[in-house]
């Protein structure tokens, strides 16, 4: 990024400082990041004894042989009994561990007891199947109680899980089966999905027809909307009910060693085929409940957290199940869409189990900033006191939206910065220390080194922009790609020497602080320029007529690219208009927002736009589409017609 351009980016200037009672009463305070500044390893050595091990680790990191390394490698500790047990044992039982509320309205209020008693179950029956440690089990379930209780059952007997989210088809679910050689795959007869029952248990069918998946020999049905099975293998299918209903529920938990493998969960990426990143357990453990604690400063007796992710997505197993869970959280776990049956269903449930953490993704907050203002305003959503995002960078609007209109004003808002690799939260402000900047992830965690580097891997001073890079190894980071060391070592260590590269673009403003700006691939050339696509969306997205937009670099003869942007019009601006005098109004307020140099070559209203099932808008598509190309592969859109949509809209390009 030249600094020319960076000069008319660093535009944001709002700041919101944390809220006195919360800073007075904060978990995690300044002193925090001197700690960890001092001695790194000491103070990870002192988050891992927020666990219960059978074994204290006496070794904090081994890193001998990079980039592979072992956190607490000789603690010994069973994930499962630190997620539950030891909280029944501390007198919690009767604490509320999941409020569910299911898409069509169906209830269930679990404690940390009957957790117990269920994870128990489901442990045994794992074991009556043969499972034994190391084994891989496939997870393929809606966002049902089940589905944290596999998860719980499974780190209880020490067999992986590779938990595929329930959106994604029978050939996604055969690639990872096959990948893992997994041994046996849980899922249930459906889920619920925009008011409609929406059957899983024939894609599991399918899958189970495909070469490579042989070594599957039990499939467990949860009974979720009582759809008839089409298809059931004798011998090899189960009902979850059946299977579980007999086991006894108590089950005696067995410590593993920290580096006993935890999960594999695969990433897409844009290339290739998924990765299988593996997690394991003490490392993990330590980190994800050492930032629940302290990038949500959760106080367990008191408050109820939700994150609206799938269990499907890391943000799922790190921040529905792990983190929340180790600390003795009350979590809320909501089955459907926010919009059924009506728009407003999200903040009714806030109101309903008084929601006082809230954690989502800007995709979801941009989409009710499209749904209006007055959606939210209807609810009472005073509970609320802690608001975070994940999943790709914020814009400003959307930021300041977040807080006006669902934090009331005065809530702090923290983007945090991670990925299915790091495990856990990485940059992120500390609610109860840092002044927040909308639109800004901030500064690395106590015990996290982050930087920003140029192409020859020299850290860029303050103002200018980058690679974002860490520099030091950390407890919950991936430890390899299953099954492909050499993958693992080429995707992340061989850009920079001795630092794991992110694969995002990042700049540091005067202050020091991290702005991300997506992904690599996401970053345009244009007349020698790098120009975020990020940036031109934010700066689209404050115009009061743009709701959504996605921004891309189409090859172009003068320029090398050229920008091409796709928006989301806001209500009445749809509707009325001319389209070249819109187009016209929204180039000149990017060139005032970012420079001259930003400005969009064209601009294409469009009445949606291509997301994969995680949130993420896929550029990829969109530069065909901009380069006149055939379409790429679509199979990972939450709704393929949106291309032809799109297609069928456009004016022929020039
Ligand atoms: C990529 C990782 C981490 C859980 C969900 C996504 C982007 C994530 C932010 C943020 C800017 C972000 C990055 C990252 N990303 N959080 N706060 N600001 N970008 O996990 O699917 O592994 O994706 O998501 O590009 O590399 P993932």
């Amino acid at each position: 990024m030249s600094n020319e351009s960076l000069a008319n980016l660093l535009k944001e200037e709002r700041r919101f400082a944390p809220p006195a009672a919360l800073a007075a009463s904060a978990n995690v305070t300044a002193e925090a990041y001197e700690q960890a500044k001092a001695d790194r390893l000491g103070f990870w050595a002192a988050q891992a004894r927020r666990l219960s091990w059978e074994q204290e680790p006496t070794e904090t990191l081994d890193w001998s042989r990079p980039p592979f390394a072992r956190w607490f490698a000789d603690g010994r500790l069973n994930v499962a009994y630190n997620c539950v047990d030891r909280h029944v044992e501390n007198g919690l039982g009767d604490r509320v561990a999941i409020h569910f509320e299911g898409e069509p309205g169906d209830t269930r209020t679990i404690t940390y007891a009957e957790l117990q008693r269920e994870v128990c179950k489901a442990a045994n029956a794992l074991t009556e199947l043969g499972v034994e440690a190391g084994d891989r089990v496939a997870v393929y379930l809606p966002m049902i109680p089940e589905a944290v209780i596999t998860m719980l059952a499974c780190a209880r007997i020490g067999a992986p899980h590779s938990v595929v989210f329930g959106g994604f088809s029978a050939d996604a679910l055969a690639t990872r089966i096959q990948d893992a050689d997994a041994r046996v795959v849980i899922t249930a007869d459906g889920g619920y999905r925009r008011g409609k029952p929406s059957a899983l248990k024939p894609a599991v069918d399918e899958a189970l027809t495909r070469p490579g998946t042989e070594n599957v020999r039990s499939v467990v049905v949860v009974r979720r909307t009582g759809q008839e099975p089409a298809a059931w293998t004798e011998g090899r299918d189960v009902w979850w009910h059946e299977l579980t209903g007999r086991q006894p529920e108590q089950h005696t938990p067995r410590a593993f060693d920290a580096e006993h493998p935890l999960f594999i969960l695969y990433t897409s990426g844009t290339t290739g085929k998924p990765k299988g990143i593996l997690h394991t357990t003490g490392g993990y453990l330590t980190q994800v409940s050492y930032t629940h604690h302290a990038v949500f400063d959760l106080k367990p007796e008191s408050d109820v957290f939700w994150c609206t992710a799938d269990v499907g997505w890391v943000t799922g197993h790190s921040y529905i199940v792990y983190g929340p869970l180790s600390n003795g959280a009350t979590e809320v776990l909501y089955e459907g869409t926010p919009d059924t049956p009506h728009r407003g269903r999200w903040w009714e449930i806030v109101h309903k189990y008084g929601v006082t953490v809230l954690y989502t993704a800007p995709t979801a907050i941009r989409a009710a900033m499209k749904w209006g203002d007055d959606i939210p305003a209807k609810h009472d959503l005073s509970s609320l006191r802690l608001l975070g995002s994940v999943g790709e960078p914020i814009n400003p609007e959307a930021w300041i939206w977040y807080r006006e209109h669902i934090g009331g004003g005065t809530t702090p808002v923290v983007d945090t910065w991670w990925q299915t690799e790091t495990g856990s939260i990485m940059i992120s402000p500390l609610p109860g220390v840092t002044t927040t900047k909308p639109g800004s992830a901030q500064r690395p965690l106590p015990g996290i080194a982050a930087t920003v580097v140029d192409d020859e891997a020299r850290e860029v001073p303050d103002g200018s922009g980058g690679y974002l890079v860490l520099t030091e190894p950390w407890p919950s980071m991936l430890r390899t790609i299953w099954g492909d060391d050499q993958r693992y070592i080429d995707t992340y260590w061989s850009r920079f020497e001795h630092r794991y590269f992110a694969g995002d673009g990042a700049k540091k403003d005067d202050d020091g602080d991290i702005w991300l700006l997506g992904r690599v691939d996401d970053v345009m050339l244009v007349s020698g320029h790098n120009i975020s696509t990020t940036e031109v969306e934010s700066a689209l997205v404050a115009h009061p007529k743009v709701a959504e937009a996605a921004v891309v670099g189409a090859t172009d003869p003068q320029t090398t690219q050229a920008i091409c942007a796709f928006v989301i019009l806001r209500g009445d601006a749809a509707e009325q208009g001319d389209e070249t005098a819109l187009a016209e109004e929204l180039r000149a307020h990017v060139a005032r927002q970012l420079g001259p140099i930003a400005k969009p070559k064209r601009i294409l209203p469009v009445a949606e736009l291509p997301k994969t099932r995680s949130g993420k808008i896929m550029r990829r598509l969109l530069r065909d589409v901009a380069e006149n190309r055939t379409l790429g592969d679509v199979t990972t859109l939450t709704d393929s017609s949106v291309m032809d949509l799109i297609q069928a809209q456009l004016p022929q390009a020039p």
